[in-house]
């Protein structure tokens, strides 16, 4: 298949990109490189370093794609307040832009988007399942919502179909562990790594739902040509929730050292709980998640060690 990556030389695009060229796709990314790293664009022939929000995609849109991953985006609560112009150019107009070409041109193309668990918000009742009203109200999940809308409208009037895969909290080896504003298990790991300390802001007891990335791509590998997954969103988690305070826990036991916890004001936006329900993502991929939080982090500790980045 021909495949394009937005977000190529980011944490998950970059670990869907060497998938693809490793089970023989012709692999195209486009990047902007604002978090993206060289690293992962190790074997990529085609690479446009383009913004999506504003470059002109011509060039990129020349050729028939059979399949999108668009997971370029800004991935941080945070950073969606700090700058909410540049979230709403880079998670959602960034889609209106790839999906206008998409309806310009011939060719049929199924668009796999990174959408967020965020859209739900964090209110009770758990867990959430796809059905579930959306209210997610910070700035960062308003950008999501509206790029799952956008997918739905298109889909309807053009030749295009869409998965909207809401991420869960994903994380594994080739995180970015110098970038402290997004990814809350490699913040804290990276501090711990860093330094005898760990900021954490908000409460202990909030709660995720971890997914490793390797079991994101198994998920991934099911949901590509599969059409019962077309035109509708699936949540990717694991059904198991985690609180800040035993993630924390098992950072610090796998590295070993004492380390103290400081806890600041919480994040705008941030949310209390969050669990996702796997019932729809195992009924359509026959898959659930293998790696537990315990094993994940080891993964993340063993790739620094021997400096293999992102194995
Ligand atoms: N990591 C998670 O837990 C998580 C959870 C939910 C949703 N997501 C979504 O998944 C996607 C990927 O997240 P990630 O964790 O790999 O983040 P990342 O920052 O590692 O990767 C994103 C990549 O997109 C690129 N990019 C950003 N804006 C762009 C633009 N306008 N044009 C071109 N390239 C651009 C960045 O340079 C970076 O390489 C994002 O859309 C994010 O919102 C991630």
């Amino acid at each position: 298949m021909k495949v394009l990556v937005t977000g190529g030389a980011g944490f998950i695009g970059g670990h869907i990109a060497r998938d693809l060229l490793k089970r023989g796709h012709e692999v195209f990314v486009v990047d902007n490189m604002r978090t993206g790293d060289e690293r992962n664009l190790i074997g990529i022939k085609n690479f446009y370093n383009l913004d999506l929000g504003k470059d002109n995609l011509d060039e990129i849109f020349k050729n028939d794609f059979d399949l999108i991953y668009h997971f370029a985006g800004q991935s941080s609560v945070e950073i969606s307040y700090q700058d909410p112009v540049y979230d709403l150019d880079t998670n959602t107009k960034s889609t209106l832009r790839i999906l206008k070409h998409l309806s310009d041109s011939n060719f049929k193309c199924h668009i796999i988007y990174a959408s967020s668990m965020s859209v739900y918000g964090g209110s009770e009742p758990m867990p959430k399942s796809e059905n579930d009203d959306l209210k997610g109200q910070n700035f960062y999940a308003i950008g999501k919502k509206a790029s799952e809308s956008y997918l739905s409208i298109y889909s309807s009037m053009k030749n295009i179909n869409y998965t909207s895969v809401r991420l869960f909290n994903i994380y594994g080896p080739g995180q970015n562990l110098k970038n402290l504003s997004q990814g809350m298990l490699s913040i804290y790991l990276a501090q711990a790594l860093e330094s005898n300390q760990i900021i954490v802001k908000g409460s202990l007891k909030r709660t995720r739902d971890f997914v490793h990335i390797f079991d994101v791509l198994n998920f991934l590998r099911k949901i590509e040509n599969n059409q019962s997954c077309f035109n509708q969103s699936i949540n990717i988690c694991s059904g198991i929730e985690t609180s800040v305070q035993e993630l924390l826990d098992e950072i610090i036991s796998e590295i070993g050292k004492e380390i103290k916890i400081i806890q600041q004001e919480k994040t705008s936006g941030d949310i209390n709980r969050m669990l996702g329900c796997t019932k729809k993502l195992e009924s359509l991929t026959g898959l659930s998640t293998k790696i537990n939080i315990k094993q994940g982090i080891k993964t993340m500790i063993d790739a620094i060690n021997q400096n293999k980045y992102f194995e």
